[in-house]
């Protein structure tokens, strides 16, 4: 039975993807590493936790000594690589967290893999999952390749910048079989209500203000999550060793637009009069280093391995808006506790 790491698994994205791997290949046992920071949460992964083909490990991936003792215990075959802090915001005002686990954690796995796999690269592949973040800010028009050069400017972007150039650099040195995808801004079910469209679902539920920062003119290329963890399949499964690819959705919103729309849906599922959601909409000041406008190039996906995104916009965010109105025990669980003074730290400044 081929044994595959996906680290971050109780978190956003990791999630989808382990549930993916568990449902659609029992022939492999698919083992969870999560440190459960505030993001990650055991109950995005409820309705497959007792499957035969499941294990869920607790753990940090910055503590070097555990990883090697996981690899070696556990005998992994491959890895996807999903453990990061995630938000902006967050790296803002606690940048060396970032650099632990997105940089430190990130070498620490791929040393571990090196040192167990070193009879035979090319059986193993460490996949790192990335973000378009790390190749900047793009002006009004272009889109992100794989050949645009890297430019981080916040200290997420620029820790995940950094993972990725270890991970190639264990590639090409130690030839180790790695792969990269970075990814555009996803969104659906089980996302962390501090990132922008679950936070203002929840406070347009809650009629509280939607804040948006700036003017709202700053554009991101959304993405449903479950066609990032297909094209996750995809890569992980057929890609060259030492690739990298680009996912986006050929989705670019303003902010403001996405809002608004966001608004007239929950309007409408909230039986509420037409415009009164956007009422809440509320100009705070701005991010420091605010990324412009990011969009994504995925075409050498799609003509390599035939993928494409699976929903129209508008469709991916109304069913984002059932899931969110449905899983009422979720939502309450996930912003209770110290969700609530991050809140007042992030926007009672503002
Ligand atoms: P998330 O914040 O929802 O989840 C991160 C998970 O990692 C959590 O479960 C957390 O507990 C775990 N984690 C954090 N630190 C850890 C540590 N030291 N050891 C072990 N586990 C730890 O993040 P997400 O949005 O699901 O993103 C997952 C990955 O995808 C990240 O690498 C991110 O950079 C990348 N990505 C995200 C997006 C997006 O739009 N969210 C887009 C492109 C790429
Ligand atoms: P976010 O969801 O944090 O993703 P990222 O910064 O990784 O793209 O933010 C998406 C966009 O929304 C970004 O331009 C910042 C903006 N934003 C707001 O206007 N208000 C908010 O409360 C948040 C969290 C984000």
């Amino acid at each position: 039975m081929k044994k595959i790491l996906i680290t971050g698994g109780a978190g956003f994205i990791g999630s989808h993807v382990v549930r993916r791997f568990v449902n659609n290949y029992p022939n492999y046992q698919i083992i969870n590493l999560d440190k459960l920071t505030y993001a990650g949460n055991l109950l995005n992964l409820k309705d497959i936790e007792q499957r035969p083909n499941y294990k869920f490990i607790k753990g940090d991936i910055v503590d070097a000594a555990f990883i090697d003792q996981l690899f070696t215990e556990e005998q992994i075959d491959s890895v996807i690589h999903l453990a990061a802090e995630s938000h902006v915001d967050r790296s803002i005002s606690n940048p060396l967290e970032f650099v632990m686990t997105n940089v430190v954690g990130t070498v620490n796995l791929l040393n571990a893999a090196r040192h167990q796999w070193k009879h035979a690269y090319s059986n193993h592949r460490f996949y790192h999952v990335s973000t378009d973040e790390v190749y900047g800010s793009l002006g009004e028009t272009g889109l992100f390749t794989e050949e645009t050069a890297y430019d981080p400017h916040s200290p997420y972007s620029a820790s995940k910048a950094s993972s990725d150039h270890f991970v190639r650099s264990y590639h090409d040195t130690y030839g180790i079989d790695a792969v990269i995808s970075n990814c555009s801004n996803n969104y659906g079910s089980f996302h962390f209500p501090e990132k922008l469209i679950p936070l203002s679902i929840n406070n347009i539920k809650n009629n509280l203000p939607i804040p948006v920062y700036g003017k709202g003119e700053n554009i991101r290329d959304w993405l449903w999550v479950e066609d990032h963890a297909r094209a996750i399949d995809l890569i992980f499964h057929q890609a060259p060793a030492g690739s990298t690819y680009n996912i986006g959705g050929h989705n670019e919103w303003t902010n403001i637009d996405l809002i608004r729309l966001l608004c007239k849906i929950m309007d409408q599922k909230l039986g509420r009069e037409p415009g009164s959601s956007a009422k809440l909409i509320t100009f705070v000041t701005d991010r420091a280093g605010h990324d412009l406008r990011y969009a994504i190039d995925s075409s050498k996906l799609q003509a390599d391995l035939g993928w494409k995104p699976s929903l129209q916009f508008e469709e991916g965010l109304e069913k984002t808006v059932d899931w969110f109105l449905n899983n009422e025990e979720w939502l309450q669980s996930v912003t209770s506790g110290n969700y609530q003074s991050y809140y007042n730290d992030q926007y009672g400044k503002r």
